[in-house]
């Protein structure tokens, strides 16, 4: 008889942690030599991979292979001034979007179960932010003690993920529960932990970056939106069950991966008849693109010369989408954003009122802030209120909005039902 385990063939659709940053702890099991192909699937599917590793783990696997397949330096020692004048191992926590301790042993998992931070890995897992995922791997005797059971029980309460372990025959010839998952499953798993399905089956219209106002055939008027933010959170729609369709202006970003639909626009009017086109199933529109709110009244077939010693151009107002949107018969759930260099809460207070939005979130930006691939804050403001998200990347920020905004539309949509509120109304 064939004693060789089958385990599920799992091939990682590409890109399915786009943007995610992944700290990959390595503890010293046997099963670490799987570790290097679990940072190539995880780079595969769109994460950047980090590799922090116990002293054990070394003994079995070097930090130069690790080094390779990362593309960075690995991290192991908890106060080594070398790193910590680098990336502070309190800042690397905070910079994972998932902390995935792959394989984790018996010890590994004890530890961590009593909180301690003596060494690298286990205060990285304590200061995180992000998720935390262990995948075990052990002697099945010593999965299978009380001990162990009762550790995995005081992660599992306190919110961490447990992937595995697999079934069959182990490196020490029992056979049993404890081999850790294949390097495949562990990446796919890894990325299902962020498909959170608040908004499935439901339409998203976003639109995002600058719009560009011709002025003659090589100017016009634009603003500095990257659509790094509207992108984001395209992705983080995405990853939470939506159908997404996105409207762009101008930017030098690619497609995100799974996004329904990409419209590229030019000009505000563009992005207008675009964005009414996808109005009637449209279930959540998130305005997030800086629209020009004004555009030159004739743009010129021929390019200006340079012979008058003054100019003047005329323009004439822009469309307001978002106001637009919000005032439909049928309108759909409606968020705006606000970019402020000042008075950034009655700022944004006053546009919520007065485009009759759902919810606002508030922005600061000036020229060197709020707009790119750098960290921001948004403050997001509701009927309920105010509900800051402090300075974080934008892949995060767009996370925690679409977070909020679900769990908004689905209060809203409940109250709608409830006989009761017709009497509120
Ligand atoms: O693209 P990035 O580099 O990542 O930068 C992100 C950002 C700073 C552009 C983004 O976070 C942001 O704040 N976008 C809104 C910028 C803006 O134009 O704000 P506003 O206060 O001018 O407009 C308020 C709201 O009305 C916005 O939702 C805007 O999309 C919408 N609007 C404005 C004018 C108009 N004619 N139509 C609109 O729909």
């Amino acid at each position: 008889m064939d004693a060789t385990p089958t385990f599920p063939q799992y091939t990682v659709p590409m890109a399915l942690l786009p943007n995610k940053r992944v700290l990959l702890g390595v503890s010293g099991g046997i099963a670490a030599y799987k570790s290097p192909d679990l940072v190539r699937r995880l780079r595969e599917a769109g994460a950047e991979v980090r590799v922090l590793m116990t002293r054990a783990a070394m003994e079995f696997v070097t930090p130069l292979t690790f080094q390779a397949v990362s593309g960075h330096p690995v991290y192991s020692e908890l106060l080594d001034e070398k790193a910590e004048a680098g990336m502070g191992h309190i800042e690397l926590a905070r910079w994972a979007d998932l902390v995935l301790v792959a394989p984790a042993t018996a010890d590994t998992l004890a530890r961590l179960a009593q909180g301690r931070a003596d060494d690298l890995l286990a205060a990285a897992c304590l200061a995180r932010r992000g998720i935390l995922a262990v995948a075990p791997a052990m002697n099945q005797a010593m999965w299978e003690n009380p001990a162990t059971r009762g550790n995995l029980r005081a992660l599992e309460s306190a919110g961490v993920t447990i992937l595995g372990p697999g079934h069959g025959s182990q490196a020490c010839g029992d056979e049993g529960a404890g081999r850790m998952l294949e390097p495949a499953e562990i990446a796919q798993r890894a990325a299902a932990l962020f498909e959170t399905g608040g908004l499935a089956g439901r339409h998203v219209v976003i639109t995002a970056g600058p719009t560009f106002e011709p002025i003659d055939p090589v100017r016009g008027l634009t603003n500095r939106s990257s659509g790094t933010m509207g992108f984001a959170i395209a992705e983080a729609a995405v990853e939470a069950g939506a159908r997404v369709t996105l409207v762009s202006g101008p930017v030098a970003l690619a497609a995100p991966q799974r996004v329904d639909c990409l419209v590229r626009v030019e000009t505000a009017m563009q992005m207008r008849d675009a964005v009414m086109a996808h109005m009637p199933d449209c279930d959540v529109f998130i305005a997030v693109a800086a629209v020009a709110d004004y555009r030159p009244a004739r743009a010129l077939p021929r390019k200006i010369k340079k012979d008058a010693e003054q100019l003047s151009l005329e323009l004439v107002r822009n469309p307001d989408i978002v106001a637009e949107v919000a005032a439909l018969p049928r309108r759909p759930f409606t968020v705006g954003f606000a970019a402020e260099t000042d008075q950034l809460e009655q700022n944004a207070q006053a546009k919520l009122v007065a485009k009759g939005l759902d919810l606002i979130c508030a922005n600061p930006v000036g020229p060197d802030t709020g707009f790119g691939d750098g960290a921001t804050s948004l403050l997001l403001i509701d009927a309920q209120g105010q509900h800051p998200l402090p300075l974080d990347s934008k892949p995060r920020l767009a996370r925690a909005l679409v977070d909020y905004l679900a769990r908004r539309l689905h209060e809203k949509e409940d109250s709608a039902q409830d006989p009761r509120s017709a009497h509120r109304q």
